[in-house]
């Protein structure tokens, strides 16, 4: 079975206590859960990992390195300037699809750029939950597409 890792940066620990109006009101145990149903309902095996600390996702990335067939990423805010993840992310060469619970277009300028988009398939933003549906499906019809990836 296809394996894909989910990777949440820092604050999404507190999902739940974050503002529901960007956020939404579920934990990120609440959102774990509804992934890993999704995931087995496409027939993919999901695991998650979360960190508050830069270094920690970069060395998770490279762990990755050949043990997954693709990474799903929301890094928080590192998203909008912390090249390492973008460099780490780029090192893995999986498939990866960027998700972000809030639109972040429509919010701060800063949160407009993204480091790591022009590494990914897809970026799936304001959808809430629904984007990490949108994130599974999309690398489940790249690895059909693409059995070698
Ligand atoms: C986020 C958006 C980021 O700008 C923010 O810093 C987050 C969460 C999202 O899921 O909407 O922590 O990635």
């Amino acid at each position: 079975m296809r394996r894909i890792e989910i990777l949440h940066g820092a604050n999404l620990n507190l999902l739940g206590e974050r503002d529901p109006l960007h956020y939404g009101t579920l934990t990120l145990a609440d959102l774990e859960a509804q992934i890993e149903s999704w995931a087995t309902e496409l027939g993919l095996n999901v695991s998650f990992f979360q960190t508050n600390a830069e270094s920690a996702y970069v060395e998770r990335l490279h762990a990755l390195r050949g043990e997954v067939d693709g990474v799903i990423l929301n890094p928080g805010s590192w998203t909008h300037y912390a090249y390492a993840i973008h460099d780490a992310l780029e090192l893995t060469d999986l498939p990866a699809v960027e998700v972000h619970l809030s639109d972040v277009q429509s919010r701060e300028p800063w949160r407009k750029v993204s480091v790591i988009g022009d590494l990914c398939l897809a970026t799936y933003s304001g959808k809430g939950p629904d984007g990490y549906r949108l994130a599974l499906e999309r690398l489940r019809g790249h690895l059909d597409e693409d059995p070698e990836s």
